[in-house]
């Protein structure tokens, strides 16, 4: 089962939602992923990061937590902002601890 969503399927969404910003990753001139982030506030004070990717010939090599903190710090710095959620598919092991190291805490959908 695929664990995140195709980039020509985020783009297309980010095309189609204005309030969603995506951001290119890269390193030394060379993409290694994507993060797409929606830029509107949710009424309850939260931010939804969408889509998160790192080309897995760069998995592994610390570029996913970078790139996530710098998204985290970026919107966690406005004042609006309450909580910042992401979601992933329950065995993706990888993404489930990235978050966990980051501080995350699981909410029931
Ligand atoms: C999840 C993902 C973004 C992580 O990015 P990454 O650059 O590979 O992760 P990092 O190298 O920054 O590693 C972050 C931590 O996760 C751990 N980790 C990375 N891949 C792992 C794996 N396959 N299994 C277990 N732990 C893993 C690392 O050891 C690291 O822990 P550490 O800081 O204690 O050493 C990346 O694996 C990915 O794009 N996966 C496919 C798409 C996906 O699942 N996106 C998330 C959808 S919500």
């Amino acid at each position: 089962m695929e664990l995140v969503a195709c980039n020509a399927d985020s783009l297309l969404h980010a095309t189609n939602e204005l309030t969603s910003v995506p951001y290119g990753i890269f390193s030394e001139g060379m993409m290694v992923g994507f993060i797409l982030f929606d830029n509107e506030i949710y009424k309850d004070g939260y931010y939804w990061i969408l889509r998160f990717m790192i080309d897995e010939r760069f998995q592994g090599k610390g570029y996913g937590k970078l790139a996530i903190g710098e998204v985290i710090k970026m919107l966690s710095a406005r004042v609006v902002c309450k909580q910042i959620r992401v979601s992933h598919i329950p065995h993706n092991i990888a993404a489930n601890k990235l978050y966990k190291d980051l501080g995350s805490q699981k909410l029931e959908s």
